[in-house]
């Protein structure tokens, strides 16, 4: 077993290039499965989900080279197994986008329910639901999804989604894609990511408009071709170096973002003491050694982003003051990190959906565990922030979603190790 060894109190100072979406990659990857050629994608992320989806491609009969750093080329011309592994489709939430993929290609599909973080129970009833509007007979085992073409066929249609949900978008998007006829996805995730994998899916030849809003159009077409596609920076890694350098002090230059996928995050850090100043594709943030209580409610986007929840409970537990953090995405996602916090000297109450956070002068370091990726992420800030050694233990769920994590953040001057027990 692995863990990162921390000695926090030194601030971070020096530029952090941030690698592409975690989240946009995890959609964009498996809609090379539409169709029968090849896809160069750049910006990939080197991370634990990704090498995880492209295995289990790899395993349907999917060519997968790596020519370079951060680009994968795909060949899904010859597809042997149509049946992903379910022993790695277990390994990963995103593995469901598997489902509207095959859907999408073949009009039937028979995938294992995927596994991941498992903050809260996530339901995929809304991805159901999608699919069913399309026409599709869907069957629900155990743990399997099977679909096969309904009485009436596939078709496009109108979906309006009981809750936002991100995977349910990309799940239709990517199953719709193809179909004969219209569909309208209302009440869709706005996230970056979903405007990525349309952007993507019409460099292919799609028609999808309105992507970013909360109606999306899909008119399907016949027939999709290969393309040359890059990846948006990633959103929360980019986020997760702001608070770093917002709890542990310093000057940093985050480079390759998308400044305005950054607002409702950065807006929190400034109104909290961080000096921010955006550029065209680089962010700064200054620590002015003081950060301000204040209150933060988790939203779909364009707001405040559930994926940063725990590392803005980080900055909270060294702010001058009392926070609210209230979460309205994932109930249960405070009982990831708050324990491991509050060993390390934090003082946060839970009530339902909000934690209320006593800021404290400081945190010292301990033995903490991660339970899930953006724990671990905060625990990693905290521990840049403490005095003393801290040690994070269950470091792959980290491993999931950060490229380079240790050397990017040693180039930042922090003390950070991985070290094999
Ligand atoms: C995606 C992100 C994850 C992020 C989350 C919320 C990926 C691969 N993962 O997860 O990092 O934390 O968005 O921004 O992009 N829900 C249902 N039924 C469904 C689907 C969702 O009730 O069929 C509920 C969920 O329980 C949750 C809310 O809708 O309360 C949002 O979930 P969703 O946006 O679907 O999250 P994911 O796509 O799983």
């Amino acid at each position: 077993m692995a863990i990162y060894e921390i000695n926090g109190g030194t601030p971070l100072s020096g530029s952090v290039t941030i690698s592409g979406a975690k989240n946009a990659a995890v959609a964009i990857l498996p809609a090379a499965l539409l169709i029968p050629g090849r896809c160069r994608i750049e910006n990939v992320p080197d991370i634990s989900d990704v090498r995880i989806l492209l295995d289990i491609m790899e395993g349907m009969g999917a060519k997968v080279e790596k020519p370079e750093p951060g680009v994968v080329i795909l060949d899904c011309s010859i597809i042997t197994q149509p049946m992903p592994d379910p022993a790695l489709v277990k390994k990963l939430r995103a593995s469901y986008y598997l489902m509207g993929a095959l859907l999408g290609r073949y009009g039937r599909s028979h995938v294992s329910l995927p596994g991941g973080c498992s903050f809260a129970s996530r339901p995929i009833d809304q991805h159901i639901k999608g699919f069913k509007a399309l026409g599709a007979k869907v069957t629900e085992g155990e743990d399997f999804v099977s679909m096969e073409p309904g009485e009436n066929g596939l078709h496009g249609d109108r979906v309006s989604l009981d809750v936002v949900s991100v995977g349910a978008t990309v799940n239709i998007m990517l199953a719709a894609a193809l179909l004969p006829g219209k569909t309208v996805i209302e009440n869709a995730a706005k996230e970056p990511h979903i405007v990525d994998l349309a952007n993507f899916l019409n460099t292919m030849g799609a028609n999808i408009s309105g992507a970013g809003t909360d109606t999306v159009k899909i008119w399907g077409v016949e027939s999709l071709q290969g393309s040359t596609y890059a990846i948006i920076p990633d959103q929360i890694e980019a986020g997760t170096y702001i608070a770093a350098v917002a709890a542990a002090g310093g000057d940093v230059l985050v480079k390759n973002v998308i400044p305005k996928h950054m607002d409702c995050i950065t807006s929190k850090l400034a109104e909290m003491g961080a000096e921010i100043t955006d550029y065209d594709d680089a962010i700064r943030i200054r620590s002015t050694g003081k950060l301000h209580a204040t209150t933060v409610k988790t939203r779909p986007y364009p707001g405040f982003p559930t994926d940063m929840q725990a590392q803005i409970c980080v900055c909270m537990a060294l702010a001058n003051g009392t926070s609210r953090l209230t979460e309205s995405v994932y109930e249960t996602r405070f009982f990831g990190y708050c324990t491991e916090l509050e060993s390390m000297g934090a003082h946060i109450t839970i009530d339902g959906k909000t934690a209320t956070v006593v800021g404290m002068e400081g945190l010292h370091g301990v033995t903490v565990r991660a339970r899930d990726l953006r724990a671990g992420a905060a625990l990693v800030i905290a521990g840049l922030a403490a005095s003393g050694t801290t040690r994070v233990e269950n470091i792959h769920y980290v491993e999931r979603g950060y490229e380079r994590l240790i050397e990017k953040l040693t180039a930042l001057g922090a003390k950070i190790r991985r070290v094999e027990e």
